[in-house]
């Protein structure tokens, strides 16, 4: 098992499915994990299941000034943020053709998927950039390039705006000792996938007729984000990750 000792991770959005996942793993390891998310319940939850350290702050992305507290707020506790996990997502928001998607879901969506991200990325990096040193892990989604759905026209543009933005930024700051990535995930057994299948039953019986026969448990998609984070994966940069079961082939 790596080792990922004194290490600090971020992750936003960390109190259910592939960040509960992902905090999991890295305290685990060694690491210092402060995550996000609005829900108290589910992050004491995380707080408590965890296997070492890990720290929940109650943060709204929507609230930008709750983000930049946060980041305030570290500052009291850390000296250096080696990786970012930036997770956080929302899906039931803003679904449907675009001519049925509301003004407000549409800023709701854009807000949560995209803005919140940026706002991590230049908060962590404002740190990374100092310490000369960094990894960043975005979440984008297989829905945003490589297999678009004809009723989640504003979710796929939230999740390729991700992977452009992982893209750009991760070519400003090769040489600077911080990598960029981001993952695109297949269909993942979560609260976000029950609620975009409607129903559990819809989503088994979709499960079993994927590639594999079953969607992703989060750990597996949490295992490609400690890849990614790793000195193992030194020669990506700005790379979008795929891990999908054969998903998007079909
Ligand atoms: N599940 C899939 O099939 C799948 C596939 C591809 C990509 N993804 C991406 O994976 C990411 C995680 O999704 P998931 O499937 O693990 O779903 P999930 O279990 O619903 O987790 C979503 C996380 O985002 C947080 N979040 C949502 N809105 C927030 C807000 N306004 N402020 C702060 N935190 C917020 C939630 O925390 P609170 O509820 O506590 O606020 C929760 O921790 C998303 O970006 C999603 O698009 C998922």
């Amino acid at each position: 098992m790596e080792n990922f000792e004194g290490k600090v991770v971020i992750v936003n959005g960390g109190t259910s499915g592939i960040g509960a996942a992902v905090v999991k793993q890295f305290a685990a390891r060694g690491a210092r994990v402060h995550f996000t998310g609005r829900d108290e319940d589910k992050g004491k939850n995380v707080e408590s299941e965890a296997d070492g350290y890990a720290h929940f702050h109650q943060v709204d992305n929507l609230e930008r000034e709750q983000i930049a507290g946060f980041f305030e707020e570290l500052e009291k506790e850390e000296d250096q943020i080696d990786i970012l996990f930036n997770n956080a997502g929302v899906i039931s928001i803003g679904g449907g053709p675009l001519a049925r998607v509301s003004e407000e879901d549409w800023d709701k969506l854009i807000g949560t998927n995209q803005t919140a991200i940026y706002l991590y990325m230049k908060y962590a990096l404002q740190w990374m950039q100092k310490q000369k040193s960094g990894n960043i892990v975005n979440n984008a989604a297989i829905l945003g390039n490589d297999k678009v759905n004809p009723m989640l026209p504003a979710y796929s543009g939230t999740k390729a705006a991700v992977v452009a933005m992982t893209q750009s930024t991760s070519l400003r700051f090769a040489r600077q000792g911080v990598r960029v990535n981001c993952i695109s995930p297949g269909p993942t057994v979560t609260d976000l996938s029950k609620k975009a299948y409607g129903s559990e039953e819809a989503l088994e019986k979709a499960s079993k007729e994927s590639p594999r026969g079953s969607y992703a448990d989060p750990d597996e998609i949490a295992n490609a984000v400690r890849f990614l984070a790793s000195d193992v994966s030194s020669y990506m940069i700005g790379a979008e990750l795929v891990i999908d079961g054969g998903y998007s082939l079909k």
